[in-house]
């Protein structure tokens, strides 16, 4: 079949013309099993058969921007604000720490209360008591030198997702001054540095085109990026795309299997938002070539709190229960969750 025989040369070739993977893309209920098939074998290949975890800590709510999809951006205010404090932040690293996560994610709106001495010290802080582990940022657009500060500080990996690799698409959901080229430039700043570098987009977001998901293929090739974070976009009540039809689990599915067969190295997340429009979202991403999981190990009193979507799963749990649910997930994938800091494997 012809999309089997394209499927076979994306996974020889680790590339395919933007018109290639659109008619992928449009056919994928034709070779979605194949796609999963290839997609895996290659994670086996070169991951074995582990599931990566990291801890994220969902630092603060608080965001100067106002990008249209999000439920924590400025202009929301229903939403409920929070700081963690440097304490709260290792102590939520510490717990982490004895349940066997060896990656910290630090994740915020960006909040200019965290001033580069603040998140230095609180990086130092962890890195100290934790020689051991990595300390991943996701704290949106910063400077070079703050990007540089925080890396001498000890961070060893930035996510900082691109949300649509098409400039036009990309002005229709955020507000007038948020700026395309300067994301990019984000995250070539970010890769000079020596970060290993996440990038990312969501899946079904409002005005996105197929035509749109297969350009994504083409600028992550060019890119490299160590991580790719992508999830469905699902609507929140308090935004302008509160009516918006949400992503689809099949076609967030596809996209993870063309991901893994392009850049066969990534790591990449079977994230949240699938694992909410989905009961079973995160194990079938898993199937479909994931090789991380990301759960929070944010203190239960804020998790409401960090509502980016309507739904998200997780918001009650404590961490420990959080871990013990998701080895089990993941064990009925014929994977395994292990305790490594899950460094991206080079060759
Ligand atoms: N649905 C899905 N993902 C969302 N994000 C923000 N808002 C939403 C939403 N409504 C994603 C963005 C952002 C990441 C932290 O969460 O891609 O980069
Ligand atoms: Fe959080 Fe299941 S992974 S409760």
């Amino acid at each position: 079949m012809i999309y089997h025989k394209l499927i076979d040369k994306l996974h020889k070739e680790t590339i395919l013309s933007p018109q290639e993977y659109l008619l992928l893309i449009k056919n994928r209920d034709k070779c979605s099993e194949y796609l999963f098939q290839n997609a895996t074998q290659v994670r086996e290949e070169i991951y074995g058969n582990v599931i990566y975890i990291r801890g994220l800590i969902e630092f603060t709510n608080y965001c100067k921007n106002d990008c249209l999809y999000c439920g924590i951006r400025r202009s929301n205010i229903l939403a409920e604000r929070y700081r963690l404090t440097k304490e709260e932040i290792v102590s939520c690293a510490e717990e982490g720490y004895q349940l066997g996560f060896r990656t910290f994610v630090l994740q915020g709106g960006e909040d200019q209360y965290y001033s580069d001495g603040i998140l230095t010290d609180i990086i130092r802080g962890i890195k100290t008591k934790y020689p051991d582990c990595a300390i991943t940022l996701s704290l949106g657009e910063r400077s070079f030198e703050s990007y540089l500060a925080l890396k001498n500080a000890g961070a060893d990996r930035y996510l900082l997702r691109h949300e649509t690799a098409t400039k036009s698409h990309y002005e229709k959901l955020h507000p007038k001054e948020m700026n395309f080229d300067n994301r990019m430039q984000c995250l070539e700043n970010l890769k000079k540095i020596g970060y290993q570098v996440g990038a990312g987009f969501m899946v079904g977001s409002p005005y996105q085109t197929e035509e749109n998901l297969a350009d994504e293929l083409i600028f992550l090739k060019k890119l490299q990026p160590h991580m790719v974070g992508i999830g469905p976009f699902v609507p929140h009540k308090d935004t302008p795309f509160k009516d918006q039809l949400p992503g689809t689990v099949d076609l967030t599915l596809f996209m993870l299997g063309l991901i893994r067969l392009t850049l066969p190295n990534v790591l990449l997340p079977a994230t949240t938002a699938l694992g909410t429009i989905d009961p079973l979202g995160r194990e079938k991403g898993i199937r479909a070539g994931a090789n991380v999981l990301m759960p929070n190990l944010s203190p239960v009193t804020v998790r409401k709190k960090y509502m980016l979507y309507d739904n998200k799963i997780c918001t009650g749990d404590e961490a420990a229960q959080c871990i013990d649910c998701l080895k089990r997930r993941v064990s009925t994938t014929g994977c395994e969750v292990i305790t490594d800091r899950g460094d991206y494997k080079e060759i």
